[in-house]
């Protein structure tokens, strides 16, 4: 029987084995909503960047740069990190190279050693569920977080997807199963109980409700997140 395992903060990557695994990365508010919603709006690809420097510096290479710090877009870079500014195709075709506070160091943690990397989110979670199911590969949630903190929004994803994943997967992981029951006894309120996260306010303090909306939106894309290389790519599960 295939496992799944839930790591609720990059700071504790190195008490899981992710070699082999299909590892999925979370960042709902909103890395890996983002990523998505350009993925899905044809974005040719997504380069994960670590810092803001090598990141800005592939805007010479013809780039599409789009760059977050603590929730502010960063300085001079054409795009922050809301997902609105990729609908309606805005930059279909372009090749985005991005960084953010969180999404994307998580990614750079893990990529080594996994099987597969993906990238979760609300919008897309009944899509990731099949693709997945279709593995044999065990699986590794990692949450984001906040700088290292645990963060409701991530590991609430985690939960959700670990319900959806039931009963292809087993687990004897705690992390994954408090998640389950915490999405379970909550997924009917998503919008009021993660309206309380702190990422949330922070976001709502600096005037971005709108993105929080759309990252919990359920299923609006049939695509999958995938690094493909270094750069992320929007694979059809059912091609799969
Ligand atoms: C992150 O990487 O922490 C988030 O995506 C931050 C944000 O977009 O507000």
């Amino acid at each position: 029987m295939r496992n799944i395992e839930v790591c609720v903060s990059p700071e504790l990557i190195h008490l899981y084995d992710t070699k082999g695994k299909n590892v999925v990365i979370v960042d709902i508010f909103r890395a890996t909503s983002t990523m998505m919603a350009a993925l899905a709006n044809g974005v040719e690809s997504i380069t994960p960047i670590m810092d803001l420097e090598t990141c800005r510096g592939f805007a010479s290479k013809g780039y599409v740069i789009a760059g977050e710090r603590n929730g502010l877009a960063a300085e001079g870079f054409e795009l922050g990190n809301s997902p609105l500014a990729y609908l309606n195709q805005a930059y279909a075709g372009k090749k985005i190279a991005m960084t953010t506070t969180n999404g994307t160091l998580a990614i750079e943690k893990t990529k080594a050693e996994a099987n597969q990397v993906l990238i979760g989110a609300f919008v897309n979670l009944k899509a990731t569920a099949k693709y997945l199911i279709g593995q044999p590969q065990d699986i590794l949630i990692l949450c984001a977080g906040w700088k290292g903190k645990f963060n409701l929004e991530d590991s609430l994803y985690a939960g959700a997807l670990v319900s959806s994943l039931h009963p292809h997967f087993q687990t004897e992981c705690d992390s994954a199963i408090a998640l389950k029951s915490l999405y379970e006894s909550n997924s009917h309120r998503l919008q009021i109980f993660l309206g309380q996260a702190s990422h949330a306010k922070r976001l709502q303090n600096h005037n971005i409700e709108s993105d929080i909306d759309f990252c919990l939106t359920l299923d609006i894309y049939q695509i999958v997140g995938l690094l493909c290389g270094e750069v992320l790519k929007g694979i059809d599960p059912n091609a799969q």
